[in-house]
């Protein structure tokens, strides 16, 4: 299966996925591509001889389907059979959701439905949670909310700063995308559970 990967920033979720994509693993990364040409994932990406695509969101201003064309242009034309959103900051249309439905997978550093949105971290510990953690789910045109294909649960401890919570959650990040990918892709929706 040919994995196209979505990134924003440093890109250390798609690195997981792609130091997992060896071997027997049914698929394999076909491009890596970011709205922020200055993405410190996509040089980790080319370093690894994986394509890129750098299209900058900036210049579409609010004209976010005129951005997405020009990303698809480019996604279309690595003819990807999953979609692998990794720290991809944009929200994406209901068109684009659309073309890639059931094929788009997110990562979110929240225990869905709890905290969709952003700074999901900080909000967990001002509500005082004992436990935190990341989901993967499938895109759909509802922000974070299609079906949840994993979890993974760490503890939060007193004093935890939003930072060293986000620390310990992207550590599960790592173990947990690469698990599902490979479930996903063989057709496995069995949520994983760590
Ligand atoms: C991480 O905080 C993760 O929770 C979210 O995006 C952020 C950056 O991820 N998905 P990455 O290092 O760019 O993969």
């Amino acid at each position: 299966q040919r994995v196209a990967i979505l990134i924003s920033g440093g890109g250390s979720n798609m690195l997981a996925l792609v130091r997992d994509m060896t071997g027997d693993h049914p698929c394999r990364p076909v491009l890596v591509a970011s709205n922020d040409p200055a993405a410190g994932g996509l040089a980790r990406a080319a370093g690894l001889g994986i394509p890129t695509a750098a299209v900058d969101h900036k210049p579409f201003g609010r004209d976010r389907e005129a951005f997405e064309a020009a990303l698809s242009e480019r996604l279309e034309a690595a003819r990807p059979d999953i979609i692998c959103l990794a720290g991809f900051m944009r929200i994406l249309t209901p068109a684009f959701i659309a073309r890639w439905e059931g094929r788009m997978l997110n990562i979110h550093p929240s225990l869905l439905p709890k905290y969709r949105g952003l700074h999901t971290h900080a909000r967990a510990i001002e509500a005082g949670d004992a436990e935190h953690g990341v989901s993967v789910h499938e895109v759909t045109a509802e922000l974070d909310g299609g079906p949840v294909l994993g979890q993974a649960r760490v503890p939060v401890h007193p004093g935890d700063t939003p930072e060293v919570l986000a620390a310990r959650v992207l550590e599960q990040e790592h173990r947990l995308y690469p698990m599902v990918l490979r479930r996903f892709a063989i057709g496995d929706r069995t949520p994983i559970r760590l």
